[in-house]
C-alpha cells in the first residue's frame, strides 16, 4: 500500500492531487483542508473522474487527519496565496504557523513521511516544516525549482520555437526574484542554449523567469496553481517510484556550496529515501556570487522567522 497526503486542497493543492491520481503511481491520495467539506467534495469529484480518466487511484479528502494515518509522501500546500502588490515574503507569519500546526498534525498520524512543502515564502517555510517535524533533513524538501526551471524552459521553447520537452535546464537559490537560472547547465537536446539564442534574449528571458510567478498574480489575482501542482507532484512521483531523477529543489544545504543550515535551491537526486544526493556543480565565480546573494536574502526571512519563536 503506498499512500500520499495532500494538505490544502485549494488551487495548488487539488492540481497536484488531480495530477497524482492521473499518474497511478499510489494506492491512495488523501486531500486534507480545514474546509473539510471543500477537500471531501474535490476528492469525491476526482474518484468520480477515475472511470472516465482509466485511473486506480483512490481519493478521499476531508478534515481529519486521522484520514491521513501512514502516509508515504505529504504535499504541504496549505497557506494563503499571493495577492497583487504582495511579496513572497509579506506571507511569512501567517503561513509559518500553518505550516507548523499542520506538520504537527501530519507527524501524529505518519511516523516518518517525506514531506514536500509548496506554501510560501518557499524556502523559509520549507525549514520551518523541518524544524517543527524532527525529521531527518533528507526527508523534507521544497518545491521551487522545477516550477521556476519549467517557466524558464516554456519561455525558452517559445522563443526557440521547440519542443519545452528538449529543454533541460538547472537553476538554484531561493525562490524569489534573486533565483539564479543558470545558463551554462541550459541545453537544447544537448545543444547548448547559448549557441542556440542571442545573449539579450537569453537575458530577457532569464529575468522574466525571476518574475515568473509575479507576472501570473498580475495577471489572476492570485498566484499560479497548474505549472506549481504538477511541479510537486513530479517531484512525488520520483520519490514514490525511487526514480532518482535529477530536479532543482529546496534542501537543507550543510556545507556544499559553502552555505550552512539553510535551505535553498540546489540540483537534488530524488529517490525513495528522500534527497538520495545534493549534486554538486563546479559554479564560477560570478554564479557562485549569485548563489551567495540570493541565500543571504532567503537567510534574512529566516532570520526573522526564527525571531518570531513560534517553533
Ligand atoms: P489557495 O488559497 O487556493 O489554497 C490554500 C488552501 O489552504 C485553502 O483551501 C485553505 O483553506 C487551506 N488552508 C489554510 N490553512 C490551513 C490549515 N491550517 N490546514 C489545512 N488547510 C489550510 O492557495 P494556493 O493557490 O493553492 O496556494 C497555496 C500556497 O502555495 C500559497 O502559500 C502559495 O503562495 C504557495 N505557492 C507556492 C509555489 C511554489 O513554487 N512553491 C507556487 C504557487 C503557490
Ligand atoms: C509562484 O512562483 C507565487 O510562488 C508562487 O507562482
Amino acid at each position: 500500500m503506498s499512500k500520499i497526503t495532500v494538505v490544502g486542497a485549494g488551487n495548488v493543492g487539488a492540481t497536484c492531487a488531480n495530477v497524482l491520481a492521473h499518474a497511478d503511481v499510489v494506492n491512495e491520495v488523501v486531500l486534507i483542508d480545514i474546509q473539510g467539506n471543500m477537500a471531501k467534495g474535490k476528492a469525491l469529484d476526482m474518484w468520480q473522474q477515475a472511470p472516465v480518466d482509466s485511473y486506480s487511484t483512490r481519493v478521499s479528502g476531508g478534515d481529519d487527519y486521522a484520514l491521513t494515518a501512514n502516509s508515504d509522501i505529504v504535499v504541504i500546500t496549505a497557506g494563503i496565496p499571493r495577492k497583487p502588490g504582495m511579496s513572497r515574503d509579506d506571507l511569512i507569519s501567517t503561513n509559518a504557523k500553518i505550516v507548523v500546526s499542520v506538520t504537527q498534525n501530519i507527524l501524529k498520524h505518519s511516523k516518518n513521511p517525506i514531506i514536500i512543502v509548496v506554501s510560501n515564502p518557499l524556502d523559509v517555510m520549507t525549514y520551518a516544516c523541518w524544524k517543527a517535524s524532527g525529521l531527518s533533513d533528507k526527508r523534507v524538501i521544497g518545491m521551487a525549482g522545477v516550477l521556476d526551471t519549467a517557466r524558464y524552459r516554456a519561455f525558452l521553447a517559445e522563443e526557440l520555437d521547440v519542443s519545452p520537452k528538449d529543454i533541460q535546464a538547472m537553476l538554484m537559490g531561493g525562490h524569489g526574484d534573486t533565483m539564479v537560472p543558470l545558463p551554462r547547465y541550459t541545453t537544447v537536446s544537448g545543444i547548448p542554449v547559448t549557441e542556440l539564442i542571442k545573449k539579450e534574449k537569453l537575458e530577457a528571458i532569464i529575468e522574466r523567469t525571476k518574475f515568473g510567478g509575479g507576472e501570473l498574480v498580475n495577471l489572476m489575482g492570485t498566484s499560479a496553481w497548474y505549472a506549481p501542482g504538477a511541479a510537486a507532484a513530479q517531484m512525488a512521483i520520483s520519490i514514490i517510484r525511487d526514480e532518482k531523477r535529477i530536479y532543482p529543489c529546496c534542501v537543507r544545504l550543510n556545507g556544499q556550496y559553502k552555505l550552512k543550515n539553510i535551505f535553498v535551491g540546489a540540483p537534488v537526486k530524488l529517490g525513495r529515501k528522500g534527497v538520495a544526493e545534493i549534486i554538486k556543480l563546479r559554479l564560477k565565480k560570478d554564479e557562485a556570487e549569485l548563489l551567495h546573494k540570493s541565500a543571504a536574502a532567503v537567510q534574512e526571512v529566516a532570520d526573522a522567522l526564527d525571531a518570531m519563536n513560534l517553533i
